[in-house]
């Protein structure tokens, strides 16, 4: 008994020199199976995966993620009106649940995110005379919460959304509490601030229809002027609510490329596809169809493969700016829209997507820069 007990002891610490030699090295990850979506994406980009506290106390829903994903990210649970709901009384708990798994999962955590004018408590903009509170009253409540969760989180999430969703279609700056009470400057004064707590930390503003040009030359003046001096921000999240058409593979390259040339980092931060939206495959590829409904998908999964393989190609071939590829979701039964988005279906079988997104992740020849965010040395 004592012999094996102490062969094994060898066999651990064998083991520990090795992880020890693995992280001391830079960026060398352990091999995986190529046949996991996490696997597969090594030597492109981390593969991440949102999820909320039900999908993690979910044994088969938190497996998959184990199985498929190197980093998370919470669905809801590091927003304002979960993390902050009064004032000073902060709710780390179910952030920390996420970290925690995570942790023993070797998954990098992306914190989503701290600016947003959506679930963001009433309290923040108001005063106890119920009147709107001045510039410094909500400056200073900005810089309590970033201060407070940055310092919570410090060595745990490498990666954060510091502004969410700030600007119109139009690419003008969206009329929110946070813009009127404090002006256009309130999304660099944000990721200030951050910066001012963890210099260690990659700094994201993200955004859906990217793909808008008006919409990301908007935010891309805006990255590149907050950018003049010194890099305030770091990161464009792309978050990728896309459908089976849109953007088409042309749209979808100016779009990385031109966010690409802002010099910021890039990670696609909430793939799904919306199959509701009235499409259908004619043989000839897939089609838009101005009011058809779902009837007219014949083989939806087939369309869906073949969309996820095309834009994972194109992330392949971005990939020396693209750090992260997230879906919003493990499955349709846990995505935030309805229809048929995600990778795995509502009973958590693996759909087609995944075999041919890994074949496209094996088949792309690896990165060849070695830029990207340092997650701590675990990746
Ligand atoms: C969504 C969540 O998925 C839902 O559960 C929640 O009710 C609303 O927010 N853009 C974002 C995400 O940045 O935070 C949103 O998540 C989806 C759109």
């Amino acid at each position: 008994m004592k012999r094996k007990h102490s062969f094994a002891a060898i066999l651990s610490a064998i083991g520990m020199a090795a992880l020890a030699v693995a992280c001391s090295s830079g960026n060398t990850a352990a091999p995986e199976s190529t046949d996991t979506l996490r696997g597969a994406s090594q030597g492109h980009f981390q593969i991440g995966v949102a999820l909320p506290t039900r999908a993690l106390n979910n044994k088969e829903a938190s497996a998959i993620a184990a199985k498929h994903f190197n980093r998370v990210v919470a669905e809801n649970e590091m927003k304002w009106d979960t993390i902050e709901p009064q004032e000073g009384k902060f709710n780390f708990a179910p952030g920390d649940q996420l970290v925690a798994f995570a942790q023993k999962n070797g998954m990098a955590v992306h914190g989503h995110c701290l600016v947003w004018h959506s679930q963001t408590p009433a309290w923040v903009f108001r005063g106890e005379d119920g009147k709107q509170v001045t510039k410094e009253v909500l400056l200073k409540r900005l810089k309590n919460h970033i201060t407070a969760v940055l310092t919570h989180y410090k060595g745990k999430v490498a990666t954060w959304d510091v502004v969410n969703e700030a600007f119109n279609d139009d690419g003008t700056l969206r009329r929110s509490q946070w813009s009127n009470i404090l002006g256009p400057d309130f999304i660099k004064t944000a990721f200030e601030m951050a910066r001012e707590v963890d210099p260690d930390i990659t700094l994201i503003y993200n955004d859906y229809s990217m793909p808008n040009d008006s919409k990301r030359a908007g935010i891309i003046k805006y990255i590149n002027e907050a950018n003049k001096d010194k890099k305030v921000i770091d990161g464009i999240g792309l978050q990728g609510h896309w459908d089976l058409n849109y953007p088409n593979a042309e749209l979808a390259e100016r779009t990385i490329k031109e966010c690409a040339a802002t010099g910021c980092r890039l990670v696609v931060s909430e793939l799904d596809l919306n199959t509701n939206r009235g499409f259908r495959n004619s043989g000839r590829g897939l089609e838009r169809v101005e009011g058809a409904n779902d009837a007219n998908i014949s083989d939806m999964n087939r369309a869906l493969r073949d969309r996820y393989a095309e834009i994972f190609k194109i992330f392949c071939k971005y990939q020396d700016s693209i750090d992260a590829v997230t879906v919003w979701g493990i499955a349709d039964n846990y995505s935030w829209i309805r229809g048929e988005p995600l990778l795995f279906d509502s009973k958590l079988q693996a759909k087609p997507a995944v075999d041919a997104v890994i074949k496209v992740l094996n088949e792309a020849p690896k990165k060849k820069s070695d830029k990207g965010f340092d997650f701590f040395g675990l990746f």
